[in-house]
């Protein structure tokens, strides 16, 4: 099944120039393998030249997906693209560095067992998420079994922010939802609500740092209490797995006593994206458990690795090693300190633009990047000559990438636009964005009568 649906279109001929050719050997099919190559002068030439009509990366604050890395590093990444991380037995370097990556992970995150710390890289916090969700359904049957209850309706409890990678890994594992929806002004999950939706069929409870709607963190440890609570009461045992996929490589730095991590017995297993925060271009993803008894045997793989067994957990089987050189190059060229310089420098511009934006009058922030760098801000109920989607056009003129989208199920009255700053945003690019935001805002200002409605389909596709 092809998943793009536009490239099926077989009738027409397509067929793209080729530069430097003559005119009768000048032109190749697109959708078909020519017959005879193009070589790679052409070849290259021709996609470099066609790749211009993508968006600049780093004017795209709608990701948080790593757009820019110290050019050594990227050197680095190309000469290592020919490793595959599963061959541990022909690359055993590049399997040490993913371990030393675990341990520094496991290390931050104050993990009890950190010099042998459970956990591995996979390709973003998405794959990470299905690992770590998995063990949680894994260990929670174990429990059931051995009370001698059913173990065939798992739920798992998480806020209706979650990421998109939740309510997958339910379909795919069939596990039951339970989408904890927003109230008011609470954009993220409660520990009152999150224990409220908790039975002894839940696997576990997912709270984020930070939400992927507004960059707020979730409070982990009074979720965890609350939990605690529960267990003493009623003997339910639900135990909290952290979506720390951005703030995971946020809050060891400059929140350091903020307490969310395994200091928190109940937090059992964490994700993060190394490709977000932890300033690797994409695809690496991390998942630690909090020691071995987190994580089932019977999920672990043994591979041959020279001449002795190597664990290994994981949905795929080939893929790059450099990402994860990448991941240990950053953590090497920053240090604890380098880090905590971008993070804080990151988060300064991050509150610098919430409060400038503020300023201009028709906004009304949601958040203000004081927790992970990422703000979310809306309209006041006063504006009715336009929406926030008109905003977000007009941005994107200027050719910047700054997405509107709608709150899920319970605020779906709300529509937000939302700016990630990472690393390679700097104060007079926050400065140009702001320029251009203010004269295109005095321009909206000046309409004499309301814009059309927007496309109510584009206006929630936007996925997070
Ligand atoms: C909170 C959260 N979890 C999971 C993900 C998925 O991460 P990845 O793109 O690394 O698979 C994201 C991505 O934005 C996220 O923000």
């Amino acid at each position: 099944m092809a998943l793009n649906a536009r490239r099926q279109d077989r009738k027409r001929n397509r067929t793209v120039a080729l530069p430097h050719r003559k005119m009768l050997e000048a032109e190749l099919p697109i959708d078909r393998l020519a017959a005879r190559g193009a070589g790679v002068d052409a070849a290259y030439e021709t996609i470099s030249a066609e790749l211009l009509l993508d968006g600049q990366a780093r004017l795209n604050l709608a990701t948080f997906v790593s757009t820019w890395m110290p050019p050594l590093g990227a050197r680095l990444m190309a000469e290592t693209a020919d490793k595959n991380m599963i061959d541990k037995d022909e690359y055993p370097q590049t399997a040490e560095l993913e371990a030393r990556c675990v341990n520094i992970l496991a290390d931050l995150w104050r993990s009890p067992e950190h010099e042998q710390a459970t956990g591995c890289s996979t390709t973003g916090s998405s794959e990470a998420a299905m690992l770590a969700g998995m063990a949680l359904k894994w260990r929670w049957r174990e429990r059931m079994r051995a009370a001698g209850k059913p173990a065939d309706k798992p739920n798992l409890v998480m806020g209706a922010n979650v990421q998109v990678c939740w309510e997958k890994f339910c379909r795919y594992w069939e596990v039951e939802p339970r989408l904890v929806p927003m109230e008011g002004d609470t954009y993220h999950l409660t520990p009152e609500r999150a224990v409220a939706h908790c039975d002894e069929n839940t696997i576990g409870v997912v709270a984020i740092l930070g939400s992927t709607f507004d960059g707020s963190y979730e409070p982990v440890k009074e979720i965890s209490q609350a939990l605690d609570e529960l267990e003493e009461r009623e003997g339910i045992h639900v135990p909290v797995h952290v979506d720390a996929a951005s703030g995971g490589f946020v809050a060891p730095f400059i929140d350091p006593d903020l307490e969310w991590d395994f200091r928190i017995k109940r937090v059992q297993s964490i994700n993060a994206s190394g490709h977000k925060y932890g300033l690797v271009y994409p695809g690496v993803g991390w998942a630690v458990w909090r020691d071995h008894s987190a994580l089932p045997e019977d999920l672990v793989f043994r591979v041959n690795y020279l001449g002795g067994n190597m664990p290994t957990f994981a949905l795929n089987f080939s893929r790059p090693g450099s990402e994860v050189v990448a991941q240990y190059f950053m953590f090497m060229s920053l240090g604890r300190d380098g880090y905590t310089e971008t993070m804080r420098k990151l988060r300064e511009i991050a509150t610098y633009l919430a409060d400038s934006i503020e300023q201009i009058g028709p906004y009304r922030l949601i958040s203000r990047g004081d927790q992970l760098p990422v703000f979310a801000f809306t309209l006041a109920p006063e504006v009715t000559n336009y929406t926030v989607f008109d905003v977000s056009d007009r941005l994107r003129q200027g050719g910047w990438l700054v997405p509107a989208y709608t709150f899920p199920e319970n605020r779906q009255d709300l529509s937000v636009l939302r700016i990630v700053v990472r690393s390679g945003m700097h104060i007079d690019m926050a400065d140009k964005l702001l320029e251009l935001l203010r004269r295109q805002t005095e321009r909206l200002e000046a309409l004499p009568s309301p814009l059309p409605p927007p496309d109510v389909e584009a206006a929630t596709a936007f996925k997070h």
